[in-house]
């Protein structure tokens, strides 16, 4: 595929991809995908080089391709230098890494939510105890059913203490598919760190991975300290990639957990020149990776802008739409994903009356539906169409669901 037209084909562009169509694939863009026809090849070629030549190829190739990713993922999420974009293996790994590395004192506070990921969760409390600092999880909002961005933002700044240093917050919640203001959140941060000192700021930790690749707000726009996001979900990138983009100043506050491998590595061995700043290539966890996936990265970014941000938006958005309006008129069925694009992006959370979550996924899967179960403690079952689907098989979806009906 070169350039697609305006409108576009979409059937072409499921045909990208490899997934076994007998199954309905509504779980896969959240969790793990299948690699898009342009990203399979560039694995293909890249892995031919490598095994033709490893050591010659990698040393000819490594910076030069690494720094060819970074720059057109700070092309599609308009970050200004490329090279505060640091490469990771998940999200999981960038969370890690963020939250280990960041120099927090003791007695200073992570404050984040009760609707984030285990990953998240995790990173705070090991890092939190490793610092003899705190953490405190809030909720965001009383009834899922009747959220305002007032009210969200309100939980966020009547929470702030003098001691929290860090905001740990998604996104796109996985558990309910609800997507937070969250323009209006780091707004409202700002307010709050004008009247602080530099070292006191509150520095927003975003976990943005399921609205990286659907939505169309820019790093800048997003008004984040560090974005933290896997590549192997909505960017359909190689299975085993994420990156994180952080400001200059936010990488000031952050140690690396692993040696980088950057092509500053023979000026730290040779005590010259070591950089002064730190950036995203130096936060880089260094070691040798999949190089050939790491790599072909740049293909998934590729084929993002040429489908273009916009068209991938309205088409998930209509998709996710019309499977909600489906689910909403179903009277077994209770859908907790807000309906409105505002508060939603890829994720449909929903339960059937009379099954547990893991019978629904169970059941649709008897019928060669793929569907997922949230790992939160309070789990919904999930639809999660992207671009990767067709109308039809999201009626096929709606007609499982609502044959559960007893
Ligand atoms: C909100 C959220 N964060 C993090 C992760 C972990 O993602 P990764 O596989 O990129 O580590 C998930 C998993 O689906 C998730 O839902």
């Amino acid at each position: 595929m070169e350039t697609l037209a305006e409108t576009i084909d979409w059937t072409a562009v499921m045909k990208l991809f490899t997934y076994n169509r007998e199954y309905v694939q509504l779980g896969s863009s959240q969790f793990i995908v299948s690699h898009p026809e342009p990203v399979k090849k560039a694995i293909d070629v890249l892995r031919k080089e490598l095994d033709q030549n490893p050591v010659l190829y990698t040393e000819e190739k490594e910076n030069v391709m690494m720094q060819r990713v970074r720059e057109i993922a700070a092309e599609y999420f308009a970050v200004t230098n490329p090279n505060d974009i640091a490469m990771t293996d998940s999200t999981t790994m960038g969370l890690g890494t963020i939250y280990t590395g960041l120099n927090l004192k003791p007695g200073q506070e992570v404050l984040t939510t009760n609707h984030d990921h285990y990953s998240q969760h995790e990173a705070i409390r090991q890092a939190t105890g490793r610092s003899g600092g705190s953490y405190r999880l809030i909720d965001l909002f009383k009834n899922l059913s009747e959220i305002t961005t007032e009210e969200i933002v309100d939980s966020v700044v009547r929470n702030i203490r003098e001691e929290t240093r860090v905001l740990g917050i998604t996104w796109v919640h996985s558990s309910s598919g609800l997507k937070l203001p969250i323009p209006k959140i780091s707004k409202a941060l700002a307010k709050i760190n004008a009247g602080r000192e530099e070292d006191k700021k509150v520095l927003m930790v975003l976990d943005g991975v399921h609205g990286f690749g659907i939505e169309l707000e820019t790093f800048s726009e997003l008004g984040c300290d560090f974005f933290i996001s896997g590549c192997h979900k909505w960017i359909y990138g190689p299975r085993g990639n994420g990156l994180v983009a952080a400001t200059r100043e936010a990488w000031q506050h952050v140690t690396p957990v692993i040696p980088s491998f950057t092509d500053t590595m023979d000026l730290v061995i040779a005590e010259e020149n070591r950089p002064k700043e730190m950036d995203g290539k130096q936060m880089t966890p260094g070691g040798f990776h999949a190089l050939e996936h790491r790599w072909a990265l740049y293909d998934a970014f590729k084929f993002h802008l040429n489908l273009g941000k916009q068209q991938v938006w309205d088409r998930v958005h209509q998709l996710n739409r019309m499977c909600k309006e489906g689910m909403a008129e179903m009277r077994h069925v209770t859908l907790h994903t807000p309906m409105d694009h505002e508060f939603s992006a890829g994720i449909i959370s929903f339960e059937v009356d009379g099954y547990s979550t893991e019978q629904v996924v169970k059941e649709l899967l008897k019928k060669k539906v793929v569907a997922t179960a949230a790992p939160y403690k309070i789990s919904w079952a999930r639809f999660t169409p992207g671009i990767i689907n067709s109308e039809e098989e999201i009626k096929k979806g709606l007609e499982a669901v609502y044959s559960l009906k007893k």
